[in-house]
């Protein structure tokens, strides 16, 4: 079946969808962009994306390209032209097409969107994540508003293709006091040695991610104990547990920092746990679209 994306106002092929040389996204970065994952044919965390798409806007000053209501109908109508029934779909929003020019548009000009959507073989997914994934730390090397999802992301590609070169899923980046940030394309988690879990707060400079604020309420439901406090990488890799969490990957288990196994080099019963009860929940069909 021939993929479709929206672009601009139209859906096209996917293989002949284009957009301008001058779209301010191509050429500067100047847009930003969401991820759902889908389940059943159904957005995952709905609301919780679009919340944060709403403030990634708001923080650039790129204008909403449509109210969340019509989006909302469009994620839908791509996702079924694209027969996705377990997959993910991509969202991007750039300030425009305008001649090129560091400062923005003036008068502005009509936002640019694009949304494309895939299936995901969960049953790979299933397979990886019951194996583990390894992970590399390297140098956080990015700028100081990680809490927009910008579609800037040379800094997040270096840093994951040095993991796919050390045979790592990801790459966990590390602050100058030494502490993990959070992911590549994830947030980072661990369980320490008294049992809780642990992920860096949101005042420090990382993506609020949606994934990591669902697990919250399924952790509080299980009686698991949460801090939002950063770990340094001697912390991960003396961890009981490790994982990482996003769209794209759910909740992962992480099997080995920097070449060092954590425990027997299997995941974690917690990690497991989440990610089991992360996907039931995103099954619900009364799913709160939190
Ligand atoms: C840098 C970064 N951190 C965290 C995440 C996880 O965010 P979410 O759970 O909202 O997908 C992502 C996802 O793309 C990301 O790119």
């Amino acid at each position: 079946m021939a993929r479709v994306a929206y672009v601009n106002g139209r859906f096209v092929p996917h293989a002949r969808a284009v957009i301008h040389i001058e779209d301010r996204g191509y050429q500067l970065a100047d847009g930003v962009y969401e991820v759902w994952s889908v389940f059943d044919g159904r957005l995952a965390d709905a609301a919780g994306h679009f919340r944060r798409l709403a403030r990634s806007l708001g923080e650039l000053r790129i204008a909403a390209p449509m109210s969340d209501r019509a989006l909302k109908i469009l994620l839908a109508e791509v996702v079924r032209r694209n027969r996705v029934t377990d997959g993910l779909v991509y969202l991007q929003v750039t300030r425009g097409v305008a001649s090129r020019d560091h400062a923005f548009p003036d008068p502005p000009v009509a936002p640019g969107i694009v949304i494309s959507a895939k299936n995901v073989d969960h049953a790979a997914a299933q397979a990886r994540a019951a194996k583990g994934v390894a992970v590399v730390t390297q140098p956080e090397t990015r700028w100081a508003r990680c809490d927009i999802k910008t579609v800037a992301l040379l800094p997040n590609v270096l840093a994951k293709q040095a993991a796919r070169e050390a045979g790592a899923a990801e790459a966990w980046f590390v602050d100058d006091l030494g502490l993990i940030t959070e992911g590549a394309s994830s947030n980072a988690w661990i369980v320490d040695r008294d049992g809780a879990l642990r992920t860096r707060d949101i005042q420090a400079n990382i993506l609020r991610g949606v994934t990591r604020h669902a697990l919250f309420s399924i952790a509080a439901a299980n009686g698991l104990t949460l801090e939002e406090r950063p770990f340094t990488v001697e912390e991960a890799k003396s961890a009981r547990e490790a994982f990482i969490t996003g769209a794209g990957t759910l909740v992962m288990p992480v099997v080995r920092v920097d070449g060092q196994a954590l425990g027997d080099g299997s995941p974690g019963p917690v990690a497991k746990r989440l990610r089991e009860l992360y996907i039931e929940a995103a099954r619900r069909p009364d799913a709160p679209e939190s």
